[in-house]
């Protein structure tokens, strides 16, 4: 074992490693470095974003040295319809590394985001680039809340850190008892192994049990919005492409995740 695969515990993720005290966003920065070649398996963590960027247009809240900001630059040999499977692997490596580190079993709220408590402690957004018709790099950017005490108002119905959860009254002096390292490397680890899953099936079976027995959303009732409309229907798990089901006067409606969010009709999950 090399010293880097010592440090992060993974063996082509993260062999280049480019690490900043701040940047406009990991996943901006991680295109221009794709844009130069960089090669798959490159990763960029920074402490600090200042234009973290969020699904649909949203802005990612990124302070300084509270999360864990990065992004992960993938050159996979797939389909540009294939790519949105890899939130699916990058929710998977998240929920089963807090589960190792941290000892609480979080959720899944399809497709996207990490929930522990009903609040949302973790949010992927995955961008890619085509060429020639397939994919010429995938852009995996991976936001944990960790030590965050409060979230702004207009956050904090929905938002949490695994400090908020799990280390409230934790005393000043050990401000990192929950270890940003510890989290950051198992990420890294499990990443690897459910990609690896997933490239060799070409999609989610091998793990399709697992994720769905994460899915909070599964059997609830739920709001789908697409830029067509809304709907109402029953999140019933997911397929081996990683589309949501939701049943809908008695059919089964596949959801593919591009620009559609779903939502609780009691709140956020
Ligand atoms: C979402 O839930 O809307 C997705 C949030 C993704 C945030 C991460 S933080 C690291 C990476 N860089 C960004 O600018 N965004 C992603």
């Amino acid at each position: 074992m090399n010293e880097t695969e010592r440090i992060l515990g993974a063996s082509w993720l993260g062999r280049q490693l480019h690490y900043y005290e701040s940047i406009d966003s990991t996943n901006l920065e991680i295109k221009r470095l794709a844009e130069q070649d960089a090669p798959h398996g490159t990763v960029v963590l920074a402490e600090q974003q200042d234009e973290g960027r969020g699904r649909m247009g949203h802005q990612w809240v990124s302070p300084k040295r509270t999360g864990l900001w990065f992004s992960l630059l993938l050159r996979p040999d797939i389909l540009p319809e294939q790519a949105s499977m890899m939130t699916l692997v990058a929710a998977m490596a998240v929920e089963k590394a807090v589960e190792e580190t941290q000892g609480v079993k979080a959720g899944i709220k399809w497709p996207n985001d990490i929930v522990l408590n009903g609040k949302k402690i973790c949010g992927i957004l995955t961008e890619m680039e085509i060429k020639d018709k397939k994919v010429d790099y995938i852009v995996v950017g991976i936001g944990i809340n960790v030590l965050q005490k409060e979230f702004p108002e207009d956050l904090a119905e929905t938002a949490t850190s695994l400090k908020i959860e799990l280390a409230p009254e934790e005393e000043e002096q050990y401000p990192e008892q929950i270890s940003r390292t510890q989290l950051f490397q198992a990420v890294m680890w499990k990443f690897e192994s459910y990609y690896e899953c997933f490239m060799k099936a070409m999609d989610i079976r091998l793990f399709q049990d697992e994720y769905q027995s994460c899915l909070v959303n599964k059997d609830q009732t739920v709001k789908v919005m697409n830029p067509a409309g809304a709907y109402e229907g029953i999140a019933r798990g997911v397929n081996q492409k990683g589309e949501l089901l939701v049943e809908r006067d008695g059919r089964i409606l596949e959801i593919n995740s591009g620009e559609v969010s779903v939502r609780g009709i009691y709140g956020y999950v």
